[in-house]
């Protein structure tokens, strides 16, 4: 026992507690293999990302955010990895909350619980609002075909917030100012909800409860369906780009008339980087079911790794079809841009729009379903480490799900949903996970190698020593390559020629935020090569830290103000309550 903030947790210790016995002996049922867990993954990670805010990234980035899903899904498969390691050597539910108290010790394990609560739940209400725009979609398309009145007023369909930024920023989103002005006014406030996100939260919230098995049938078979209709897009859509002669929005004017397939440069392919991002989360939701898997050891890097590779392909061509097919800038302010691409001005195909907007729903139903299914059980690890309290870890007697835990996940997600909005939650969602990501890296370089064991995944360990500083090297040759002012830009805090800033739209901070980001990278990237020189590191995980850090350079001001509040609030909690409960904690004498 130690008073130490780092005090770790011994790896044996957490298996002989987390049930890797052939029955869970956590109390949760051992039903899971690696077709079921890949499914999980895809049914993770395919939702809002793709069919919403997909829209919001390409018309940043144009064709060019190809580039990112790219890079994106490399920094994710070296995550990936590293997720894998630590889950064959730790299989239990509480993913990298779990292995940060294997590594780095019991403070960071509670920043990455933390961090987690924004990926898992806050992720959700983002999801939720999507469902929600898809939802009310799909019911005015249906009302229309069977001649009835289906639509859902528009102050019921949208979130409070929305519509208030919308009025105060001028939008010009005539849905969303609909909302605002025909909103019913009850003692001085106007009645503006999202009613379809809450119901579906509650919903879902009641299915988890319910139990893992009837979870897992209604997930498969929505992700056979949304990948036979993604596919589907991807083959009608490439194939009217060919034959309508479209390919020449693959490389579009920018404002100077030069074409491009980065019509806004890189950075404007960055500023996609939280939506980006956000498309790829879910992979690491495989690890929370642990408990559940029939061979964890085996199944839960395959499941991880097989979902990922299958997503990013289909993001790939999910880009280019959308890019060739519509003019990235029509994009503007488009939520629903899978069906966007099939309207009558573009390629014109009203049942592939009805078909989309099915499915959707469907889509992110199934990540709801799985964010909603992970958030408990990381609880539940921390509840039985004594980091939360004690109800966290109680499983039904009947249904043998952590039904507390699940209930204030409902809770979590659901509030949330009456006073926030679309973007705020995205960016906060993204911006956590990159973090916790980083962590869980940076943690694998920190546990002791091991024996290769016949049957479980072994991350292969590479010898960094000359590799990585090699491949910082190449990076700034590269960076100076590309553009020869990058580090004289980067080090450059005049702003005095930016209009936004001269006319006050934009603080000190606000243009500083990506300079500092990337200084710290470079710094941080130098860092680490002297140290994987010393320490001969492992390439992969070291790679992870380095690539979810340069996409962390993407996020902006408010994004790191937000995040670090958050953080400052955890830590406090912590010191209130799991410093002193912890189980590691010295007991009173
Ligand atoms: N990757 C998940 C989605 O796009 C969170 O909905």
């Amino acid at each position: 026992m130690s008073n130490s903030l780092f005090r770790t947790k011994k790896i044996a210790n957490i298996l002989a507690e987390g049930s890797d016995d052939p029955h869970g002996g956590g109390g949760l049922k051992r039903v899971l293999t690696v077709r079921d867990l890949t499914f999980f993954g895809i049914a993770a990670i395919l939702g809002a990302g793709s069919f919403s805010s997909l829209g919001y990234a390409v018309f940043n980035g144009g064709p060019g955010v190809v580039v990112l899903f790219v890079i994106t899904g490399i920094a994710c498969a070296f995550t990936a990895l590293c997720y894998s390691e630590f889950a064959s050597r730790i299989p239990v539910a509480g993913s990298a909350y779990t292995y940060a108290y294997a590594s780095f010790g019991e403070l960071f394990a509670w920043v990455i619980g933390w961090a987690l609560i924004m990926e898992y739940s806050i992720g959700n209400i983002y999801v939720a609002y999507s469902w929600s725009d898809y939802f009310t979609s799909f019911l005015d398309k249906l009302g229309q075909i069977m001649h009835m009145n289906l639509h859902i007023p528009a102050y019921f369909s949208t979130s409070y917030m929305e519509a208030k930024h919308a009025i105060e920023g001028g939008s010009t989103n005539t849905e969303v100012l609909a909302a605002w002005n025909n909103a019913p006014v009850v003692g001085g406030l106007r009645m503006i909800l999202d009613i379809p996100a809450l119901v579906i939260n509650f919903l879902i919230t009641y299915l988890v409860y319910r139990g893992i098995k009837e979870s897992r049938n209604f997930s498969n078979v929505m992700v056979i369906l949304k990948i036979a209709v993604v596919a589907l897009i991807i083959i009608v859509g490439g194939y009217l780009v060919f034959s309508n002669g479209l390919t020449a929005n693959w490389t579009p004017p920018n404002d100077e008339g030069t074409r491009s397939f980065m019509p806004n440069g890189f950075s404007g392919v960055m500023l996609a980087v939280a939506s980006v991002f956000f498309a790829y989360i879910g992979f690491d939701a495989v690890s929370v079911l642990a408990e559940e898997s029939k061979n964890p050891q085996r199944d839960l890097p395959r499941g991880m790794i097989l979902s990922l590779v299958i997503c990013t392909i289909i993001y790939i061509l999910l880009t280019l079809v959308l890019t060739g097919a519509v003019n990235y800038r029509n994009f503007d302010g488009v939520g629903d841009p899978l069906a966007f691409i099939f309207e009558p001005q573009n390629l014109n195909i009203g049942w592939m729009q009805f078909l989309v907007a099915v499915v959707a729903v469907v889509a992110m139903t199934s990540v709801l379903l799985v964010f909603q299914m992970g958030q408990p059980r990381i609880w539940m690890s921390m509840s039985r480490d004594g980091l939360m309290p004690p109800l966290f870890q109680k499983i039904h007697p009947k249904y043998k799900t952590p039904s507390f835990a699940t209930i204030i996940t409902g809770l979590v997600v659901g509030v949330p949903i009456l006073f926030t909005d679309k973007t705020f939650v995205l960016d906060f969602t993204s911006i956590a996970t990159l973090f916790a990501f980083v962590l869980v890296c940076g943690g694998v370089l920190l546990i002791p190698r091991k024996e290769k064991i016949g049957g479980r995944f072994h991350l292969p360990y590479i010898n960094a020593q000359i590799i990585f500083p090699l491949i910082v090297l190449g990076a700034i040759i590269m960076a100076y390559a590309l553009s020869k002012t990058y580090f004289t830009d980067m080090l450059n805090f005049d702003f005095s020629a930016d209009a936004d800033y001269v006319s006050g739209k934009k603080t000190f901070m606000d243009m500083a935020t990506p300079n500092i980001s990337l200084i710290v990278f470079w710094i941080s990237a130098l860092l680490l090569a002297v140290v994987a020189f010393i320490k001969k590191y492992s390439l992969i995980p070291l790679m992870g830290v380095i690539t979810c850090m340069y996409l962390l350079t993407g996020m902006s001001k408010s994004n790191w103000v937000w995040f670090i509040a958050w953080l400052v609030l955890g830590i406090i909690i912590y010191f209130l309550y799991g410093y002193k409960k912890s189980k590691l904690a010295p007991k009173p004498v």
